[in-house]
């Protein structure tokens, strides 16, 4: 029969997509993880660092701004909306929107600080733990529960990607692989090499 041949390929262009855009999700969620790491070593970072050095201090709080501020956009203008309908609870959502606006407040007050004032370094540290925790939901309630919806995740991931290059080009940031070579010897930061 003539339609046989056509319905099998039909069916097989199916599943092609299918696994197209499941390897898509999977590397918008990898991003998003790597993201994750990358600003919590930061913290991590900043906790150990001489607090009597500003410019130091000040040159990582703003660069994990910058980081925070964009994967934060992501999540609010691509990412939140397009898995909102695919999550059972969409409660999550909203909690993850509520824990952003607290998110841009601490950092709003960052931006009108000098590295001297006495609350500068408590406040990032509060982001800080406000971050982890919110990660630990993130990744533990709402990536899980994505599951295999079906949607176009080729188009969201080429959205992400787009807008995270624009961003990052605006604030002056160096591609994610650069960023992660300047942080491989975490036991040596204060070396100048
Ligand atoms: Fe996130
Ligand atoms: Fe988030």
């Amino acid at each position: 029969m003539p339609g046989t041949r056509t319905e099998s390929n039909t069916s097989s262009s199916h599943r092609t997509a299918s696994r197209a855009d499941t390897a898509a999700l999977d590397e918008i969620i990898d991003q998003l993880k790597e993201d994750h790491r990358r600003v919590k070593k930061a913290f991590r970072e900043f906790e150990k660092m001489d607090q009597q050095d500003e410019s130091a201090c000040e040159a990582l709080v703003q660069r994990t701004i910058s980081e925070l501020e964009i994967h934060a956009e992501l999540e609010e203008d691509l990412f939140y909306p397009a898995i909102r309908s695919a999550l059972s609870d969409e409660g999550l959502i909203d909690e993850a929107e509520v824990e952003h606006m607290t998110f841009h407040v601490l950092i709003d007050q960052l931006k009108k600080m000098e590295p001297s004032d006495d609350r500068y370094s408590a406040t990032f540290t509060v982001l800080g733990e406000y971050i982890k925790h919110h990660v630990k939901e993130e990744e533990g309630e709402i990536f899980t529960g994505i599951g295999r919806a079906r949607m176009n995740w080729r188009s969201l991931r080429d959205d992400m990607q787009q807008l995270r290059q624009q961003r990052m080009s605006e604030h002056g940031l160096a591609p994610a692989d650069a960023a992660e070579g300047e942080g491989q010897n975490p036991s040596s930061s204060d070396a100048p090499h």
